[in-house]
């Protein structure tokens, strides 16, 4: 069974690994760690039986009307399966009421996020990679 938390206090470096697939280089559990005690708002889904956390998604906000929602990802061996789509409507219910909600995602994750009324728009970023970035 798949439950849900918003505070990284019980998890160990060991029950977050196999994250940030496919990066050129995964920040490290220390960073992780960090990464999650330092947004404003985090929701994990951890499998019951294994303590493991198998899909996670932070947002960074003022709270008063904007939020940015820089990662979600569920394992792949865990996806398919609605807990990517847990994870965000538990996110965008802490989010309720702000006048902005963002996020930059590769075009084949745009119909995912389309399912939340979430509407195509125009973004610009920069990307650091490697030590420049600190992970
Ligand atoms: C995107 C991601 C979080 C979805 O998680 P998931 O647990 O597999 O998604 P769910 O099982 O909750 O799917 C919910 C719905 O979205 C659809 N969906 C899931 N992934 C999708 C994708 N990549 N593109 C389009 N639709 C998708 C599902 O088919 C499902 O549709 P339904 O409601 O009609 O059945 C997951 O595929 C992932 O971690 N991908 C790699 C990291 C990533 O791309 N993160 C987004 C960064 S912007």
């Amino acid at each position: 069974m798949i439950k849900y938390a918003d505070s990284v206090e019980k998890c160990t470096p060991e029950s977050l690994k196999g994250f940030f697939v496919g990066w050129p280089n995964p920040p490290s559990p220390e960073k992780y760690v960090e990464l999650l005690e330092s947004s404003d708002e985090i929701v994990l889904a951890i499998d019951d039986d294994t303590g493991k956390v198998v899909g996670f998604v932070t947002a960074i906000s003022d709270g008063v009307l904007s939020a940015y929602i820089p990662l979600l990802e569920v394992l792949p061996e865990y996806q398919k399966q609605g807990i990517g789509r847990e994870l965000m409507r538990r996110m965008l219910e802490k989010l309720d009421g702000l006048y902005m909600v963002d996020i930059i995602c590769d075009k084949r994750v745009r119909p995912f996020y389309e399912k939340f009324g979430m509407k195509a728009s125009c973004g610009m970023c920069i990307r650091r990679f490697g030590k420049q970035a600190g992970i």
